[in-house]
């Protein structure tokens, strides 16, 4: 059985924006549908319509119904779908049809669409429909919109409160982590709590793990340096949990950068924005820009959110070397130079974050990572390629002897020393020969990139232990995250 969340009812799509007449008047909070993407990973989502009523004084039947179709369909183009009960214009009469009452129907519902109600939530911005909700055997969760908030004695037990959908979708995020991995909760908290007194956390999230601190104090952000061994400031990313705190970070949010925050987060992009006064120079390297990104990692997104500030975070390796895609590729670089490892298994994606600026009205893409740049042309047009040879790196990611394991590499095709005699051999999928070499990594049998990308620092980490002269590494087809794949190995290979 599906778990579900109910929406009561359309109009709290929209931000509960009432008296909507015509389609150029509607606008989709991101929140909205941000919140709806996550939740649908994990919930069916359902929304009650309002029935047009033509009685109504502010907007005819056909209005509302262009209104509600012209809603649906946006938040198909982001991605999201969800599913319709329409509501009864017949109340109080029985109609086979049409849904009489939200809270009778529920059940209906659930035996329609195998919907675990007990484990479903009905999520609305009028405390007495949250409460008829719950009486009809479902959870609650209330949206605390501005005007007309409740006091919070007046909220029946067990109820949710959230700002918005999207921290509606954090507060059962953050549920069903506890459900899965009970442990886990309090290692968060306490993670937040070291971070928010100024310490250092290293911290999964769907690219690799973070080096993190509280963006907003300088001293701890000077602390990440210090035990990354950087040799000289670079910009940090900001990580963020909530799009309210992009607001304060930045002095100009684009339509492009919009669109992009719309499309991919949360997720392995980053956005380069002119930064405002808030944000410290130590973050930005002294530069008037700030890089900021919305991971799409549970954990992640919990620490951040429970910390209340956002946390400026490198990739959690020594400088120059291979970024940490485990706690434990974390434990042997930084040991117990950091306040706490939060161990979140492996990360999904593998690579960094794709960088992308936006200034003066173009896209840059500053490093490839594991946003595709044909999806982000797909979305935002053409984007300018970051010239290759610069004197002054505008983005420090782009030095040649990042990501570099400490085992000198080759590609393949280049020229091995006679010396070389213990070889590994980093392949894209399986080999036609492995002959010569003593160790063998293959990214993805299958010849799948996102799976490349998810294995290959861990893959270079282990042929780093093993004592060999030389890796050679093959390149891969250089479309999708194998762009961001590529880039790395031949960094590694300029070392
Ligand atoms: O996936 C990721 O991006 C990971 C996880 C932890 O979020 N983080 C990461 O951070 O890779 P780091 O510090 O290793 O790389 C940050 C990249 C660097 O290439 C840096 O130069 C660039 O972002 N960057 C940061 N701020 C910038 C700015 N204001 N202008 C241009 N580039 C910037
Ligand atoms: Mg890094």
């Amino acid at each position: 059985m599906d778990r579900a969340v109910f929406l009561f009812q359309d109009t709290i799509l929209v931000g509960n924006r009432a008296h909507l007449r015509d389609v150029s008047e509607v606008e989709l909070p991101p929140e909205t549908i941000l919140g709806l993407r996550m939740l649908q990973k994990s919930h069916e989502i359902f929304v009650f319509m309002s029935y047009p009523d033509e009685a109504d004084e502010t907007a005819t039947a056909v209005e509302v119904e262009r209104l509600q179709k012209h809603v649906l369909n946006l938040l198909a183009q982001y991605g999201v779908h969800i599913k319709c009960l329409p509501l009864s214009p017949y109340r109080g009469t029985e109609d086979g049809v049409r849904l009489k009452s939200p809270f009778s129907s529920l059940s209906k519902v659930a035996e329609e669409y195998r919907i675990d109600l007990p484990n479903s939530f009905m999520i609305s911005d009028h405390l007495g429909d949250v409460e008829r909700a719950i009486g009809a055997g479902v959870q609650g969760i209330y949206i605390v919109s501005e005007r007309g908030a409740q006091p919070q004695s007046a909220m029946p037990p067990n109820c949710l409160l959230a700002a918005d959908i999207w921290d509606a979708a954090l507060s059962l995020m953050e549920k069903n982590l506890s459900r899965h991995r009970e442990e886990i909760l309090p290692d968060i908290e306490r993670a937040a709590v070291i971070l928010k007194s100024g310490g250092v956390v290293a911290f999964p999230t769907e690219t690799v793990y973070g080096l993190g601190a509280n963006a907003l104090d300088p001293i701890a952000v000077a602390r990440v340096f210090e035990i990354k061994g950087r040799p000289h400031f670079d910009p940090l990313i900001v990580h963020l949990a909530a799009l309210r705190q992009m607001r304060d970070l930045v002095t100009r949010l684009p339509e492009q950068a919009q669109a992009l925050m719309r499309f991919f987060w949360p997720g392995p992009l980053t956005l380069v924005l002119p930064k405002s006064d808030l944000v410290p120079d130590i973050v930005t390297a002294g530069l008037p820009t700030v890089a900021i990104r919305m991971p799409d990692h549970p954990i992640a997104l919990a620490l951040i959110r429970k910390s209340g500030v956002p946390i400026a975070a490198p990739s959690a390796n020594l400088f120059g070397h291979v970024s940490p895609t485990t706690a434990d590729h974390v434990r042997q670089q930084l040991g117990d130079r950091v306040d706490m490892v939060l161990d979140g298994g492996r990360c999904p994606v593998g690579v960094e974050s794709t960088v992308i600026s936006i200034l003066n009205g173009t896209v840059t893409l500053l490093r490839p990572g594991g946003t595709p740049l044909e999806e982000i042309e797909r979305m935002v047009g053409p984007v300018q390629r970051h010239p290759e040879r610069q004197t002054i790196p505008v983005s420090p990611g782009q030095l040649p002897h990042h990501y570099a394991p400490r085992t000198p590499l080759l590609l393949k095709g280049q020229n091995l020393p006679e010396s070389a005699l213990r070889r590994g051999l980093l392949s894209f999928t399986i080999p036609a020969s492995t002959e010569g070499f003593v160790a063998v990594e293959v990214l993805s049998t299958t010849g799948d990139l996102r799976e490349a990308a998810a294995n290959l620092f861990a893959a270079l980490h282990r042929l780093d232990t093993m004592q060999l002269d030389v890796i050679v590494a093959e390149l891969v087809p250089e479309i999708g995250l194998g762009l961001a794949i590529n880039d790395r190995l031949r960094r590694a290979a300029q070392k």
